[in-house]
């Protein structure tokens, strides 16, 4: 038995040199390690054999079978890597081919709208100043003139973090500090656009997350008048000439005089609806002349040098502009939705 199976060996080493296809391959593996193959039977006999030679022959045989599976998965290595170069060598890639189309994205219809409103106000001559969305209470209240304990904190639930004094800002406020001690005594016009946040319950209009846009001006002459023309030029860049924009008296702990700007509904032309809380008017922005105080922090004498400062919910503005009665839209991520916008 151990002479044929040294020939069945040979044999089959032979056979698998001359073997150069998979199919081939595969049928040198049925004839000689298959179920059917001499060598599975030899292996089976064994327990058949007289016990003394029972030992020598299944040693022989399992040694010639593990020596065939040794060399037949050599060869699958061996046949995929000369296929491998075979590919290389002669396949070619068709230039001319039509590519597979991929579909390019779009902008989210606020960002879009954040770059509408850069374009307006950059014609106006404001830069764009970024600011962090993780503040100081410092700046996001203290230093716009809203102390501890104020209750003009009332107006803005805050997220505070788990470190005394630092907090989410509750709006871009803050960052008329920053851009007033970065350009100190130098003159001033800049918007700062970002991520607020509020502790608030989400309604039609408001959300917990949400942009605003806060301008900034400082220098010589500042004016209420100077307040007025930007944004009322803004409102009728962005929503067409015949848009109504109202003024009307309000209350900032950062701003003297302070005013509330208005425009008129678009979604109900005025008739009232959930957007504009059955008023008819939606409130855009809040707007007024920097307090002197605010002014005083931010390093400028407020006898020699003036500025005024709004903010603006850009949700707001595209809800008017694209007519969406509902702020949740914008960050549900329904595509439904977003799609629209394409
Ligand atoms: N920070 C105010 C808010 O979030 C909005 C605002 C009002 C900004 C008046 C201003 C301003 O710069 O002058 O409600």
């Amino acid at each position: 038995m151990t002479g044929e199976l040294r020939r069945l060996e040979e044999t089959a080493l032979e056979e698998l040199r001359g073997v150069t296809s998979t199919e081939g391959l595969e049928g040198w593996r049925i004839a000689y390690l298959g179920r059917r193959a001499r060598l599975t039977s030899i292996l089976r006999s064994v327990g058949h054999l007289p016990a003394e030679q029972r030992p020598t022959a299944g040693q022989e045989a399992n040694r010639v079978r593990l020596a065939l599976e040794q060399a037949y998965h050599e060869k699958v290595e061996a046949l995929r890597r000369e296929e491998v170069s075979r590919q290389l060598r002669e396949e070619q890639i068709d230039v001319t081919l039509p590519g597979r189309l991929v579909e390019p994205g779009y902008l989210h219809v606020i960002t879009r709208t954040l770059r509408d409103i850069y374009a307006i106000f950059a014609e106006m001559g404001f830069q764009v100043l970024e600011t962090p969305e993780v503040e100081t209470d410092v700046n996001n209240f203290q230093l716009l003139n809203i102390p501890p304990f104020h209750p003009a904190r009332d107006m803005w639930s805050t997220f505070h973090t788990t470190r005394e004094g630092v907090l989410l800002r509750t709006h871009t406020s803050p960052g008329q500090i920053r851009a007033m001690r970065a350009y100190c005594p130098g003159p001033i016009r800049v918007i700062l656009p970002g991520k607020c946040y509020r502790y608030e319950q989400v309604t039609a209009r408001h959300e917990s997350m949400f942009y605003q846009v806060e301008g900034l001006a400082v220098g010589y002459h500042v004016t209420m008048g100077d307040l007025k023309g930007v944004l009322t030029n803004f409102a009728r860049k962005m929503f067409g000439a015949e848009r109504k924009v109202r003024f009307r008296c309000s209350y900032f702990p950062f701003t003297e005089p302070s005013a509330e700007v208005d425009m008129d509904c678009i979604i109900c032309q005025g008739q009232g609806c959930r957007v504009c809380d059955f008023t008819g008017w939606v409130e855009i922005l809040g707007s007024g002349m920097v307090h002197p105080q605010v002014l005083r922090n931010g390093g400028y004498d407020p006898s020699v040098y003036s500025g005024f400062a709004f903010g603006m919910g850009p949700e707001r503005v595209a809800m008017l502009k694209y007519c969406i009665d509902h702020v949740r839209y914008f960050y549900a991520n329904d595509l439904r939705f977003l799609q629209q916008f394409a």
